[in-house]
């Protein structure tokens, strides 16, 4: 028995060992080394198993067979939990596949209308929308019309599948002819000019029957700025969804050809974060909780689960992590060549996702994963 014991670190609460120390919040470990800053202690737990060794303990009994690993599995994918994000633009019986998103189209509102009576009928009852103006301007005035491409397709959709719980991405890179997600001063993005477009565009959303407001623009403040512009129009009801941890991602590509969003000079690296940064990603988090989100985002999802535990031990709100565009082109290639097995790394992605602490998951594979799901799949 004693030939397999793990050692407790002197000091350490009786019964708590190592491994599952560093699961624990930094407060609680007096430790220094947790990446990411102060989190509320968890107290001790009160159990020994972990300390009892081979053979008395052998994890492999309840993996035996696929009733006892059900029996014992901790995270769980759900249709309810998944969000397809869509692409909406002008015209009529419009479906352009985007070559590097196989399965993934701009859709015309006609076509998005059908597009979601099937989504929410697979048991996916959540779409965030992007929009393909007609035109392009350096504010991105096309985003507040009130006859904007996305106000349009709220409006059929309310009438078209009631119960469809209608996202509404807002920002300003689809909108704008340089491509950067907000009001130009010289080459640089101004901030609080664009604050008031952001919140401009949010009320007219909510006008057209947007049900969630969801910035992804990256500006300081504009939580707080959106929030009270909905509650002056009378949305005070509708929530928001913030990007509240964006970081400047290469994983992002393959959207800039759906919604032709690409930055037509520079980069975005002065509004959206550092892919280096936890700490910081701690603070964003906590600003857009002050200001009034009512759920907070994480993205990209997989190279940032780090972050997502970590948001998850410190908020109570709501989590979302956005399994982005370049991680569904990544399976979708990988798949192509027979490399892996898509369905399979898919599912285990999403699962990942979860357990990490997301409790909705935007994919563009979220109907793939309800037909699995549908057909009882097992993971
Ligand atoms: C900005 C926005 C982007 C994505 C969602 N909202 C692109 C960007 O910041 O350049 C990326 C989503 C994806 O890659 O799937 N409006």
């Amino acid at each position: 028995m004693t030939l397999y014991r793990i050692p407790v670190k002197p000091g350490a609460p009786a019964g708590i060992q190592e491994s599952e120390r560093a699961l624990e919040p930094a407060a609680a470990r007096g430790a220094s080394s947790y990446p990411f800053g102060r989190c509320l202690p968890t107290p001790p737990r009160d159990t020994n198993r972990g300390v009892m060794a081979f053979p008395e303990t052998r994890l492999r009994r309840f993996r035996r067979t696929p009733d006892l690993r059900r029996l014992v599995r901790e995270t769980r994918l759900s249709p309810d939990n998944l969000v397809l994000p869509l692409f909406v633009c002008p015209g009529e019986g419009v479906a352009n596949p985007i070559s590097s998103m196989p399965g993934v189209f701009q859709h015309s509102v006609d076509r998005i209308v059908e597009t979601c009576r099937e989504t929410f009928a697979e048991g996916v009852r959540a779409v965030l929308l992007f929009g393909l103006p007609e035109y392009k301007d350096a504010e991105g005035s096309a985003a507040w019309s009130p006859d904007g491409i996305v106000q349009r397709a709220l409006r059929a959709l309310a009438a078209e599948v009631p119960g469809l719980v209608k996202i509404v991405d807002v920002c300003f890179c689809e909108y704008t002819d340089h491509g950067h997600c907000g009001v130009l001063h010289g080459h640089e993005v101004d901030n609080d000019a664009t604050l008031a477009n952001l919140a401009r565009q949010s009320v007219s959303l909510a006008e057209a029957g947007a049900d969630v407001i969801a910035p992804s623009d990256m500006m300081d403040g504009r939580v707080g700025a959106i929030r009270q512009a909905l509650d002056a129009a009378g949305f005070a009801a509708t929530p928001i969804l913030s990007y509240a941890v964006k970081f400047a991602s290469g994983f992002y590509g393959p959207f800039r050809e759906a919604a032709e969003s690409a930055p037509k000079f520079g980069d975005r690296r002065a509004y959206q974060m550092d892919p280096a940064n936890g700490r910081e990603a701690m603070r964003e988090a906590a600003l857009d909780v002050e200001e009034g989100a009512d759920m907070l985002m994480v993205k990209p999802a997989l190279a940032y689960l780090d972050i997502l535990a970590a948001l998850r031990r410190r908020f109570d709100l709501p989590l979302a992590a956005y399994h982005v565009s370049g991680e569904y082109a990544m399976l979708k290639a990988a798949a192509e060549r027979g490399w892996i097995d898509y369905d399979r790394v898919m599912m285990e992605s999403l699962l990942a996702i979860r357990r990490a602490g997301a409790d909705l998951i935007l994919t563009y594979a979220a109907r793939e994963a309800a037909r699995l799901l549908a057909a009882g799949w097992v993971e």
